[in-house]
């Protein structure tokens, strides 16, 4: 054998396993759509077969939104060998049939559960079958069902059981980690304990929830209130955000009842905040005013930017008149993502200026939402922006302002 020609494909061969070990996510923030804002414990596989038609054929898939996240609802307990139940009534043909016919329609498949032993379901919803159901006791068993046999591409571990029982969220979701990695298989790792969990998950996580839900009633009209207060709580966690790592503010509401000022606003936040995109309306009944807002390519690219950063508060008029930014193309780049946000009752006035935002001299300005080039302007740009509403634009600056870098600390 040719030790020193076959040493090098060896050698690669271990690397690649390596890198999948170590990024089993991918590096941009998640994009999807999950079943519990809409739908909450009342799922079943024909109703989501035809999510998954609906996302593979109406434009959502091409956008770019590929995870269809079963959520909280599908529990029955356990078989006395351990392995999970699944509600048969709801899901006739089980688990591997339903992530099988995703992926038959070019999507990923994602899964959920739970981080201590009894689900958020039985102690919320009614769901005596999620008594047990979690994953306490049964990582590895659970892992290698979801993900080797099933083949599930995205797990969210809530926290309810584990609260409950007192457990310790590091070695808890660590041990997940792990039992996932054990699989060999590629997993975009959600942690959802409802608040930023400690520095610990930004290792172990490919995201985590920093707030509360967004919504306590599934199915029920948004709230605005809730939109602005989660963007609130993310204002100071811009520094734990990295390629691969992402504060998840939560499943969108868009689409579900806000107006279409509030909704353009909640998803130009959630897309400079590099949060995941999970969307969470009926996809079979999608408005062609939602399919507007959520496909806007250059609002996605924002998201979707590999530099890895989450905008920061730039300017704060006593909240209620907002400037955020964030680097594009690189840390060290001329060019901003910039959402001017008007969150008072009325009609204002908002600038943005170069200086605020690194930069120096001149600077070019698209919007994001029209797509239209607005031309160059020598040190600032303001803009008229009705209630609850947003401006969001790319400035690309000629010099940056004397060394200082616009990044996360
Ligand atoms: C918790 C989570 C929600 C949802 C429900 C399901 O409340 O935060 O996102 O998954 O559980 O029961």
């Amino acid at each position: 054998m040719d030790f020193k020609k076959n040493s090098g494909i060896i050698i690669s061969v271990i690397m690649l396993v390596q890198v999948a070990l170590s990024q089993p996510g991918s590096v941009k923030p998640l994009m999807g759509w999950a079943s519990w804002n809409q739908f909450g414990v009342n799922i079943n596989e024909t109703l989501l077969k035809n999510q998954a038609d609906a996302m593979a054929t109406s434009g959502l898939s091409a956008a770019g939104f590929k995870y269809l996240n079963i959520d909280d609802g599908f529990f029955d307990g356990r078989n006395t060998d351990g392995t999970l139940k699944i509600n048969s009534t709801k899901f006739p043909n089980g688990m591997k049939y339903l992530a099988d016919y995703f992926h038959s329609k070019g999507l990923k498949a994602g899964f959920y559960s739970e981080a201590g032993a009894n689900t958020c379901g039985f102690k919320y919803s009614g769901q005596p079958g999620g008594v047990g159901g979690g994953l306490y006791n049964h990582d590895q068993q659970d892992a290698d069902l979801f993900f080797y046999t099933w083949g599930f591409d995205f797990l969210k571990v809530d926290y309810c059981g584990a609260q409950d029982l007192k457990l310790d969220e590091e070695t808890r979701y660590t041990a997940i980690r792990k039992a996932i990695d054990n699989t060999g298989r590629a997993v975009n790792y959600n942690v959802c304990r409802w608040q930023f969990p400690g520095t610990w998950v930004t290792k172990v996580a490919d995201s985590w929830r920093m707030s509360t839900d967004i919504n306590f009633t599934p199915g029920s009209t948004p709230k605005w209130a809730n939109i602005t207060s989660i963007i609130d709580l993310n204002t100071y966690l811009a520094a734990f955000c990295s390629q691969g790592h992402y504060n998840d503010m939560d499943m969108l509401e868009v689409g579900r009842g806000l107006t279409a000022e509030e909704d353009r606003s909640h998803f130009s936040m959630w897309c400079i905040l590099s949060a995941p995109l999970v969307l969470g309306f009926d996809m079979t009944k999608m408005s062609a005013s939602t399919k507007e807002i959520v496909t806007n390519s250059e609002v996605i690219a924002v998201n979707q930017d590999t530099t890895g950063l989450q905008a920061h508060l730039i300017t704060d008029n006593g909240s209620t008149l907002q400037v955020w930014a964030k680097n594009l193309n690189g840390k060290q780049s001329m060019e901003r993502a910039v959402v001017m946000f008007n969150r008072s009752d009325a009609t204002a006035s908002i600038t943005v200026k170069w200086s605020d935002l690194g930069l120096d001299g001149a600077a070019i300005v698209r919007n994001l939402w029209t797509k239209t080039d607005l031309g160059s302007f020598a040190s600032e740009y303001t803009a008229s922006i009705p209630s609850h509403g947003v401006v969001m634009l790319k400035v690309v600056g000629t010099k940056a302002k004397l060394k200082e870098v616009f990044e996360a600390e």
